[in-house]
């Protein structure tokens, strides 16, 4: 039984802190990387506020394509430079949007997100995908946020082989 605990009311560096260290005790002692994908969108999902959507895309095919997530139904596909996802790909740079409704092309899985965080997966030099997390509340992603993820993406990277999961 895995237990997730987090400071009531710990400053945004504080608590990726916690859950970074939470994420490499979860991942320990496993590396598939789908298994590892799926606990780790969970863990992000359960220990972030006011999130409707975390997950992963990963590449195959030459676009991405749907992985582990948690929330409502997605987008299985997105090309590289489409919506958030496919441009943070592309660009290989973290993406802070606050407002979705002003990137253009952001593609709506739901409609209830209002601002999003992608982080590309990039391992040994190559894509392998993006860490994709939504938020009903505008503005709710900033800089300690893409910190903090990169580190839980690192993490994962590091601790999972992903064999066919990506190209
Ligand atoms: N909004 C994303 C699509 C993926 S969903 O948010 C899960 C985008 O514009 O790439």
């Amino acid at each position: 039984m895995f237990n997730l605990k987090t400071t009531p009311g710990a400053a945004k560096p504080e608590l990726y802190r916690e859950l970074a260290c939470q994420l490499a005790g979860l991942l320990d002692g496993e590396r598939d990387g789908l298994a590892n994908a799926a606990n780790t969108a969970a863990l992000i999902y359960q220990g972030l506020p006011d999130l409707n959507w975390a997950g992963f895309y990963f590449l195959r095919g030459g676009e991405l394509l749907l992985g582990p997530f948690q929330g409502k139904v997605a987008c299985v596909r997105i090309g590289l430079g489409k919506g958030v996802c496919g441009t943070a790909a592309s660009q290989r740079e973290t993406l802070v949007v606050p407002n979705v409704a002003e990137f253009p092309g952001h593609i709506a899985c739901d409609h209830a997100s209002r601002s999003e965080v992608v982080v590309p997966l990039v391992k040994s030099g190559r894509l392998v995908g993006v860490l994709d997390l939504d938020s009903p509340n505008p503005g709710r992603f900033d800089r300690a946020d893409a910190e903090g993820l990169q580190v839980l993406a690192e993490l994962f990277l590091s601790r999972s082989e992903l064999g066919a999961l990506h190209d």
